[in-house]
């Protein structure tokens, strides 16, 4: 089967899927809750209803409250019902690379040699746009899996990676935010660019995908350890040209890294500072980790209205360290979770919040589920500045929401009927959920999961197939029977 043959299958098989859309309202049924503020400043910062009801309408919030009571507004209204389910805001995944997907796991090395030895290698594959394709593919699909509905991704340095992915997502309608690697120094020959094309190609992705439909762009210098100032400067003027753009790199991350980037740079203060004498330290800027980050740093990024991204899965991986998460919110910086993969271990945001706990005990502090929850829903929408769009179920935001099974396993089930409170059943999902436990995810009011066809076959096999033909780059030579 021709590819363009096998999308269009896709795309019928996922319109088979959706009773949401475009005419009367409609509606879900079932436990439901969202945040409206962040549960650490005021405790009745969330809304819960035991039977509840969410009426969406044209892909956006139309209703929500107390099914009993909304149905008589309803009378007629078409509802699903979710029994044994929690209905939730979509998780938002504040820092991925989708190329990075196909080397997740990769062994025994830290942050500098992890992306000599295997991240980079990987990348290269992304100048084609057939792979691209289906590495977004993918990417996509796992997310919806992981009732992940937006995330700021990287893409490769090749413009190609994110023509790719855009078109994807586009095609899902989902709110993604992505952006070509910038990177002219210190990697391999192929994936350098040049301050002058790193702009140019900038600037025609941002003209090509930046608001179109539910699609925003990031600028995306990878880090300054591989971008000269003159590159940094060059994007720093893009972000200028284009203020509604994102901008998003990595930030002291390893100690190895920002001493690298301390005899690189001997003029500027600090790493944050390369970032920021190039203007690169704003609103919708966004760094991922900020392990190593300084008192002075925290307060540079709160004063500019820039994010971090909290890494959990990854910062472990890497052995990078612990991210001090009470200092970034004692300064007010803004805080999102991403799951950093291929560094990270898990699409699932659920496994970051498991990491996220682990790390926080090992500072002594603790990570309420509320405030766990709300960083993965609402509090990364804040941090990304789209609180207006997603994050909650405030009236007329876009309807993305995920249904969590409350019998997704045996040990849920077990754990969950010992469990008498909304706090204690919330950190038991924290812990021991994952992307077993997401029954259904919505895409702007739509059913986009399961996406299991008649013959059981998932909608990426057949890229995963030709992936599985090559030699991947964590060096095993893979055959289908692997
Ligand atoms: N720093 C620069 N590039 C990367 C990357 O791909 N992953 C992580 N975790 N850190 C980086
Ligand atoms: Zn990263």
């Amino acid at each position: 089967m021709s590819l363009t043959k096998e999308f269009m299958l896709i795309f019928v098989f996922l319109g088979s899927f959706t009773p949401f859309c475009c005419g009367a309202p409609t509606a879900v049924r079932g436990e439901i809750l969202h945040f409206i503020g962040d549960p650490d400043k005021r405790a009745e910062n969330y809304q819960y209803w035991n039977d509840g009801l969410l009426v969406v309408d044209k892909g956006k919030i139309l209703d929500l409250g107390d099914a009993e009571n909304l149905l008589n507004k309803y009378p007629n209204i078409h509802i699903t019902q979710y029994p044994d389910s929690l209905i939730m805001p979509g998780f938002i995944d504040t820092h991925v690379h989708y190329p990075q997907v196909e080397m997740i796991a990769a062994f025994g090395e830290q942050l500098l040699e992890w992306l000599n030895r295997y991240t980079f290698p990987t990348e290269s594959k992304y100048s084609d746009m057939e792979y691209a394709r289906c590495g977004a593919r993918f990417f996509l699909s796992e997310l919806l899996r992981n009732g992940t509905t937006t995330a700021l991704v990287f893409g490769t340095v090749h413009k190609t990676s994110v023509d790719a992915f855009f078109e994807q997502a586009e095609a899902l309608n989902m709110r993604m935010i992505a952006g070509k690697v910038l990177m002219d120094r210190n990697a391999r020959k192929d994936l350098l660019d040049t301050p002058k094309s790193a702009y140019a190609d900038s600037k025609e992705l941002i003209m090509r995908w930046h608001k179109k439909g539910r699609l925003l762009y990031a600028i995306t210098p990878r880090f300054a350890f591989t971008s000269s100032a003159e590159q940094l400067a060059m994007a720093g003027k893009l972000a200028q040209e284009y203020n509604d753009v994102f901008i998003h790199t990595h930030l002291s991350e390893n100690i190895d890294e920002v001493a690298l980037v301390k005899s690189l740079f001997p003029a500027r203060k600090g790493y944050l500072d390369v970032y920021h004498h190039a203007g690169l330290v704003r609103e919708r800027s966004v760094f991922a980790h900020g392990v190593q980050l300084t008192d002075k740093e925290f307060k540079t990024l709160a004063e500019a209205d820039a994010a971090i991204s909290f890494c959990p899965t990854s910062n472990l991986f890497l052995g990078s360290g612990l991210f001090n998460l009470p200092k970034a919110e004692q300064y007010g910086v803004h805080v999102g979770i991403g799951s950093d993969v291929g560094a990270g271990t898990s699409l699932s945001t659920f496994r970051s919040l498991n990491e996220a706990y682990k790390i926080m005990q090992l500072q002594k502090k603790k990570l309420s589920p509320f405030k766990a929850f709300y960083l993965a829903t609402l509090g990364g929408a804040r941090s990304l500045h789209l609180d207006n769009f997603i994050g909650n179920f405030e009236k007329d935001k876009e309807a993305d929401f995920i249904v969590i099974d409350l019998k997704a396993t045996p040990l849920i089930d077990y754990r969950l009927r010992n469990s008498s409170t909304l706090f204690d059943r919330l950190f038991a999902l924290m812990m021991l959920a994952d992307d077993r436990a997401i029954k259904a995810t919505y895409i702007a009011g739509k059913l986009t999961r399961p996406f299991e066809g008649p013959d059981g076959l998932i909608y990426t096999n057949q890229c995963h197939q030709n992936n599985l033909e090559q030699t991947t780059s964590v060096g095993i030579k893979l055959n289908n029977n692997n």
